[in-house]
């Protein structure tokens, strides 16, 4: 009977915090199956993984992934749910409601060139963790602790062998948006926000196990992250992607082209 009264408070302790299904954990782990669905975000792989989503990979309902996203990383309700929804599109159904990781593999729709850790299209896998592209981004990652300029680096890096050797390279203004927040990812889970540093070894695991690094110490954020934290972190990533250093006033710039033009 005092069990009982003890789950029942707990369920609905639980049910009170979090209005999704609770589910997966982060002790529990394992890889996909042969009919399992996997694609190319290390982190919904991950989830995956650990059954935050559905383990095979399909059928992932507004529920599941926001359940996943809440409970698993501490992602406020908000943002976790805008993610949800920009994931839809992903799914070729007219008025879906779900999507699958298949989905996600569709070429130039979410997935696209010049990945941290995947290949682009035109060369093969586009949606499988390679590690010979993961180390070309990891020679730019040059200390334990990542910090923005590093993280840029190495995106920047890929963008320009893309660029220079895959004919078919595309990386719309959109995709950037993306790719920004995909590079600032790692700080806002497994990193320190107000700094925006990350420990390297937490998130080479990450990608390379696809698991959660609890093995290594990691615990999820204590403040929920929101979409401010999101939008910040963005901004840190896009200003450390300029090429350009200190910072030059617009009557110099005017000066030093009044000089070379001659007017
Ligand atoms: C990449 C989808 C949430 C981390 C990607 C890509 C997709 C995607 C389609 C492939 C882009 C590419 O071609 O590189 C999603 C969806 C999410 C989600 C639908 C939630 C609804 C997250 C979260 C993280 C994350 C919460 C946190 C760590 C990453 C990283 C990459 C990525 C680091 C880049 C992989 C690479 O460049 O090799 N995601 N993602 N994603 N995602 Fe996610
Ligand atoms: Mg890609």
């Amino acid at each position: 009977m005092k069990l009982t009264l003890l789950s029942t408070t707990l369920t609905f302790g639980l049910a009170f915090s979090n209005p999704h299904r609770a589910r997966g954990s982060l002790t529990e782990w394992a890889p996909a199956g042969p009919d399992d669905f996997r694609g190319p975000c290390p982190m919904m792989n991950t989830l995956a993984n650990h059954a935050f989503l559905n383990h095979n990979g399909k059928n992932l309902t507004q529920d599941v992934v926001v359940g996943a996203l809440t409970q698993a990383l501490n992602f406020n309700e908000s943002v976790a749910t805008i993610m949800f929804q920009q994931a839809l599109i992903a799914n070729p159904e007219p008025n879906a409601t779900f999507f699958s990781l298949d989905d996600l593999n569709r070429h130039n729709i979410l997935e696209h060139d010049a990945s941290m850790s995947r290949l682009d299209a035109f060369f093969g896998n586009n949606h499988i963790f390679n590690q010979i592209v993961f180390d070309t981004t990891t020679v730019f990652w040059t200390a334990d602790t990542l910090d923005a300029n590093m993280l840029a680096n190495g995106k920047i890096s890929r963008q320009l062998q893309s660029k220079a050797f895959n004919p078919n390279y595309t990386f719309t203004s959109t995709t950037e948006q993306f790719s920004l927040g995909e590079v600032a990812a790692p700080i806002l889970i497994f990193g320190d926000i107000p700094s925006a540093t990350v420990n390297k070894s937490l998130v080479e695991f990450f990608f390379q196990n696809e698991k959660l690094p609890v093995e290594l110490g990691w615990t999820k954020q204590a403040n929920a992250i929101s979409l401010s934290d999101v939008l910040r972190m963005t901004q840190v990533i896009s200003n450390a992607t300029s090429l350009i250093t200190g910072s030059s006033d617009a009557s110099h710039a005017t000066k030093r082209r009044d000089f070379h033009f001659g007017f």
